[in-house]
């Protein structure tokens, strides 16, 4: 091949799910154009890249940009979130459209493209959450698939976003005759507002009781739940934000059964316990499902190791210190959801660095397994001839300290500062441009683009 390529990645080490192997890359119009152990081509750009690691760009298929809660919306807007998500090695995001009750969900979605479309960094897809399942809305599965949005979220919880048990049974019964995949957010809403309103009047209002207002048993019984209904549907289920020791029994039990069942975690869960609800800033941790007790996140990390939780994502949904601290007198005024998008690849990465998992089961969930669970594989996830130039140059020797100075989203600090990340990306390519280098977000708005994704 004589013609000159955009980019030539020589001297790394390529990490996939499956390898780990030493070769050059070759980059042309956004796509790998070759692998070989000497690319003996012209690049526009050449990087070398001895002694690092060349890696898939993260898929983060669980973040929530611009979400309306409440009196407010999340913090990160479409662009902020993506240009943090280019900082930490994320070329892919999944958003979630929440459906506003009587609207349709190919409708939703377009009412988000004219958020982002302008604003992306990096590429785009989107979940939608689903608040109001009419007969309406269950004949748009099809149409929602054929158009390349495959997956929808139920809410087991949050007042005007929750649906009913009943609700959940419909749609995985019309899942597995569109080919969909339903996620549900589990948690048992009734315990929750019984236990809060006792907590309340004995005048228990500081973060801790956001714990103890949903402990472990409370995001069990959900899932023991959905796992049941779509077993007996034979329909595949998607848990989102696995908290919980025991969820993950049920997850084990299932797949052990050959279930279509999938569990994802967030970082948060794998790295903090509940001991953070203790902190005099533990407010800034309180999300949905609470973080959980030393036991679960060890059993979380099991779980990652033994493949049956299949992905990690961070859901991202931050809000600012004035706002968490609505909630200092009473945590259930505090709006919930921590931040992540910067810090999933890197801290994940720097566990496998530090030897609690390995580089390529990384890759595995934090990548591969995203995109081949919500249908964009393997245009996204892996690094192969013909796929997307999604690729982060990873230095194993770089040491990093998370702090609010060095993140690159809207928020005005970070439950991960002070962590120490051993290892670091060092680049971000989205599509073969370069995004990220060396601590500099070097995108642009309007990058990005919607990625359809077909199961
Ligand atoms: O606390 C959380 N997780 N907020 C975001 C919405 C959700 O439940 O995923
Ligand atoms: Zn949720
Ligand atoms: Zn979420």
């Amino acid at each position: 091949m004589n013609e000159e390529m955009d980019l030539i990645i020589k001297n790394g080490t390529i990490i996939t799910a499956s390898e780990s192997y030493k070769a050059d890359i070759a980059v042309k119009n956004g796509k790998i154009a070759m692998i070989s152990e000497n690319v003996n081509v012209k690049g526009e750009r050449v990087v070398d890249a001895a002694g690092k690691l060349v890696l898939p760009g993260a898929i983060d298929t669980h973040v929530h940009f611009e979400l309306p809660v409440g009196e407010t919306v999340s913090a990160d807007n479409y662009e902020s979130g993506t240009r943090a998500a280019a900082c930490g090695g994320t070329t892919m995001i999944i958003d979630f459209a929440t459906q506003e009750k009587g609207m349709g969900l190919v409708e939703t979605v377009h009412d988000r493209f004219k958020h982002i479309e302008p604003k992306a960094c990096v590429d785009y897809s989107f979940h939608i959450a689903i608040t109001d399942l009419t007969d309406k809305i269950l004949d748009e599965f099809k149409t929602s698939a054929e158009f390349g949005i495959p997956s929808f979220k139920l809410y087991m919880v949050y007042e005007n976003m929750m649906v009913d048990d009943g609700a959940i049974a419909d749609a995985l019964e019309r899942s597995k005759e569109t080919g969909v995949l339903i996620a549900v957010h589990a948690e048992n809403p009734y315990l929750i507002s019984r236990r809060i309103k006792k907590l309340l009047s004995q005048g228990k209002t500081s973060a801790w009781y956001h714990y103890e207002s949903r402990p472990e048993f409370v995001e069990v019984d959900a899932v023991r739940r959905m796992v049941y209904l779509a077993k007996s549907l034979k329909a595949p289920l998607y848990i989102v934000h696995l908290a919980s020791r025991e969820g993950l029994d049920e997850i084990i039990k299932a797949r052990d059964e050959g279930l279509e069942i999938y569990a994802e975690t967030c970082p948060h869960y794998l790295n903090f316990t509940n001991e953070v609800y203790k902190r005099e800033d533990g407010r800034n941790f309180i999300c949905s499902p609470a973080i959980k007790g030393e036991d679960s996140r060890k059993a979380l990390w099991e779980g990652l190791r033994r493949g049956y939780i299949s992905t990690v994502a961070t859901d991202h949904c931050p809000f600012k210190s004035y706002e968490k601290d609505w909630g200092k007198d009473d945590f259930t005024k505090t709006p919930n959801g921590c931040m992540g998008v910067e810090n999933m690849y890197p801290y994940m990465l720097s566990e496998a660095n530090k030897g609690q998992i390995s580089f390529n089961k990384v890759v595995e969930v934090c990548s591969e397994n995203v995109a081949k669970i919500f249908g964009c594989s393997p245009q996204k996830g892996t690094i192969a001839v013909g796929s997307d130039a999604d690729i982060v140059i990873y230095d194993p020797k770089k040491k990093f300290i998370i702090s609010k100075e060095n993140m690159h989203s809207e928020v005005d600090y970070t439950i991960w500062e002070n962590c120490e990340m051993t290892g670091y990306p060092i680049m971000t390519f989205s599509r073969g441009r370069l995004v990220y280098e060396e601590g500099s977000f070097r995108g642009e708005p309007g990058w990005g683009r919607f990625v359809k994704c077909y199961r």
